[in-house]
């Protein structure tokens, strides 16, 4: 079992796939290590590849200031990364073999972090998390559970500069995030009196 550290370091080291070719640097992920919550998103874009920090850009920066306003960030209640740590050129869509490259580092991820929530960022996320056949539109906003995670889907904030609509929507499932989240909280104070 790695610590997070040599994970980053084995990430950055990674030439399983092609997109190694293209990076300035990995994007393994950032937050509390041992937070209750974990968001996934896709990939890195232009900002991530160049600071080597996930979600630093346009969406992700929308992301934070939604999170921030129900008192989540990342130093203190959880932990963000990718599907695929390097940048796919142009911000294409990870392929699948890419993604099965990459998954081991998440996989490992998880297993360090022990979330309690997991939340899908957007449609390749939640093809790789949840089921390949699933609809973002449908599943967004309801709770799965498996292995102990709860996990749920949302849309990817970059979604919501396309389309304005899905703001409201995006907002009601971050709450539902903020609900879960404050459940378990309150579940294991009670079961440490
Ligand atoms: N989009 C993602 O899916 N991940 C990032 O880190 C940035 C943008």
């Amino acid at each position: 079992m790695f610590t997070m550290d040599e994970l980053s370091r084995e990430i950055a080291g990674c030439t399983k796939c092609r997109l190694h070719l293209n990076r300035t640097n990995t994007v393994p992920g950032e937050g509390n290590p041992s937070a209750r919550v974990m968001f996934i998103g896709e990939a890195p874009g232009a900002d991530e590849d160049k600071q080597g920090r996930p979600f630093v850009g346009k969406a992700g920066q929308l992301l934070d200031k939604a999170l921030n306003a129900l008192d989540f960030n990342r130093e203190k209640n959880f932990y963000i990364c990718n599907i695929c740590k390097c940048r796919p050129e142009n911000n294409r869509t990870p392929a699948d073999d890419e993604a099965e490259a990459c998954l081991p580092f998440l996989r490992n991820q998880v297993a360090l972090v022990k979330p309690k929530i997991i939340v899908c960022l957007g449609a390749t996320s939640l093809k790789y998390i949840i089921d390949k056949q699933a609809r973002i539109t449908s599943v967004r906003g309801t709770w799965f559970e498996r292995k102990g995670y709860y996990i749920t889907a949302t849309f990817h904030p970059a979604a919501l500069f396309r389309d304005e609509s899905k703001k409201r929507l995006f907002w009601e499932d971050l709450k539902k995030v903020k609900e879960k989240y404050d459940e378990i909280i309150s579940f294991e104070q009670k079961k440490n009196l």
